[in-house]
């Protein structure tokens, strides 16, 4: 019991307190309050309910400090920010229960005190860190840092899924002088180093390699910088940009334009060629027609006859040009079925090896006898793989050996056709060209240049796919790949 001076004086230091100071009743009553009551007095807020009074709510808050003090017993504390006076200024709510002499507790006492200048600060730079620690983490890039030992100190969630380690192996093991392949970080660190990319200590878009956990290459745009205390480097920190995707794309974007060179250059020059293959073909036949005529109606010198079998023979040879040019054009009527390719192979190969340039060509055929069939026309297949054969007999000079393999790809569900030959190989000056129409190595008279490219239109008016390489050893390799027959509802004519 304390004497009555001491109870003044306790008096007093309540009355001084500079905040407000509340006695709470278990049903959330004011049951004495002082100071800073928003203007009202301290006695009028009595019996009223503290949320009302203070927070102009019907409920009780839901981070009450009060409230918890009921719940557990003890002393207990809540952050708020001081919401009237607009200032950023950080209060809290500090309630301790009253006990009666049996351990009932009969109010709730609560003071609303201001947090110290630097526990404020502490705050601050608490929510900075956290939202600085969240930038790095959600980063779409990989962000590692390192003190000056090697050792990593940041390490986030891109960088995890980039290099493949978890964040706690790598900030527990990984020295970042080993994400680089063949000591490229002495190289890194160099160019860090030096003013060439950016500026000293800084490092932009640098392509480099960095090494996964499984020691495969991953290319990198880096983004980097030497972390300085004074003039002194303390750490580094860098950005790592996986490149995959963005190559994967340009090769493919690099790809479709090859190929939209190659198909733009065939539309243009098949018009072109259409257009003349039309206007020969008239004068051809008539030169042919009358050409026989004035061999069978006349008697003609010997001399005379051979001269006009040459004019025949001349002009039956521009024929042939002129509908391989029709056919390269697609001028003419196509029939879709489903074929056996080998069949179609050895077709091809029947009507060639009795011909003289096949006298001394052994030929060779490997055929997958499971291949399923070919949705094709069969003129097409017969005049590509005639194109192709010939090719290579000429390649030959007519001696060597030509082989003929087949097989079916279940992963892309072709029939792959590959045509080998032993001649000398394409050079690499002219493998670029030789599906070009038109292009030709051969002698006036012995090539038109118009095979491959009518073989690449073919291929490609079944969805196939063709390439040519050299083989070490032996010569030129042609590589097929024809989608294998899935339709069944009967055949289709392409015009
Ligand atoms: N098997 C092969 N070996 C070497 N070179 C070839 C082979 N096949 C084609 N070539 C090259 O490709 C060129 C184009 O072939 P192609 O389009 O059939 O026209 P052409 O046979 O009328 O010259 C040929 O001139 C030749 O240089
Ligand atoms: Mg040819």
């Amino acid at each position: 019991m304390q004497v009555d001076s001491d109870k003044n004086y306790l008096l007093k230091a309540i009355d001084a307190f500079p905040h407000r100071m509340v006695v709470i009743s278990p049903d959330y009553r004011v049951l004495a309050a002082r100071g800073h009551l928003n203007a009202t007095p301290d006695a009028a807020v009595a019996g009223r309910l503290c949320h009302d009074v203070f927070f102009h709510r019907s409920d009780p808050c839901a981070e009450c400090a009060v409230k918890t003090v009921w719940e557990t017993r003890q002393p207990a504390w809540s952050h708020r920010r001081d919401e009237i006076s607009g200032a950023d200024k950080v209060s809290c709510l500090y309630a301790y229960p009253m006990l009666s002499s049996d351990g009932v507790i009969e109010a709730v006492v609560s003071l609303e005190l201001d947090l110290p200048p630097r526990t404020r600060v502490e705050e601050q730079l608490q929510r900075a860190n956290a939202l600085l620690r969240n930038l790095i983490t959600s980063a779409v890039d990989g962000v590692i840092a390192a003190d000056r030992n090697g050792k990593v100190i940041i390490f986030n969630d891109a960088a995890a899924e980039i290099f493949g380690y978890t964040v706690s192996d790598a900030l527990e093991h990984l020295d970042v002088r080993n994400i680089y392949p063949d000591r490229m970080e002495r190289e890194v660190m160099r160019q860090l180093r030096s003013d060439a990319h950016g500026g000293r200590g800084k490092l932009r878009s640098y392509q480099v390699d960095i090494l996964h956990r499984d020691g495969s290459r991953i290319p990198i745009n880096l983004n980097a910088a030497i972390v300085y205390e004074g003039s002194t480097e303390v750490a580094s920190i860098g950005f790592f940009h996986d490149m995959r995707d963005t190559l994967r794309m340009k090769k493919e974007l690099e790809k479709a334009q090859v190929q939209l060179l190659q198909a733009e250059k065939m539309a243009s020059l098949g018009k072109l060629a259409a257009g003349v293959a039309h206007q020969l073909n008239n004068p051809l036949s008539g030169v042919v027609l009358f050409t026989k005529l004035v061999l069978e109606d006349y008697e003609l010198p010997s001399g005379a006859a051979e001269d006009l079998g040459r004019v025949l023979n001349d002009a039956e040879r521009c024929r042939e040009t002129v509908k391989e040019l029709l056919e390269f054009t697609r001028q003419t009527r196509h029939l879709m079925r489903a074929h056996d390719v080998n069949q179609a192979i050895s077709r091809t190969l029947f009507l060639l090896k009795n011909q003289s340039l096949f006298q001394d060509i052994t030929i060779e055929t490997e055929f997958d006898p499971g291949l399923p069939s070919v949705h094709s026309d069969i003129q097409q297949m017969n005049h590509m793989f005639m194109n192709i054969i010939l090719n290579a007999a000429q390649a030959m000079s007519g001696r060597g050996q030509l082989t003929i393999r087949t097989a079916y790809v279940p992963d892309s569900g072709c029939a792959r056709i590959e045509i080998i030959d032993t001649g000398p190989g394409i050079p690499p000056d002219v493998l670029p060209h030789i599906f070009e129409p038109f292009f030709t190595t051969k002698d006036e008279g012995q090539g038109t240049g118009l095979g491959l490219s009518l073989v690449y239109g073919i291929v490609e008016n079944h969805g196939g796919r063709i390439k040519a390489f050299n083989q070490p050893g032996q010569g030129a390799v042609f590589v097929i790949e024809l989608p294998i027959t899935s339709r069944t509802d009967g055949d289709r004519s392409l015009e």
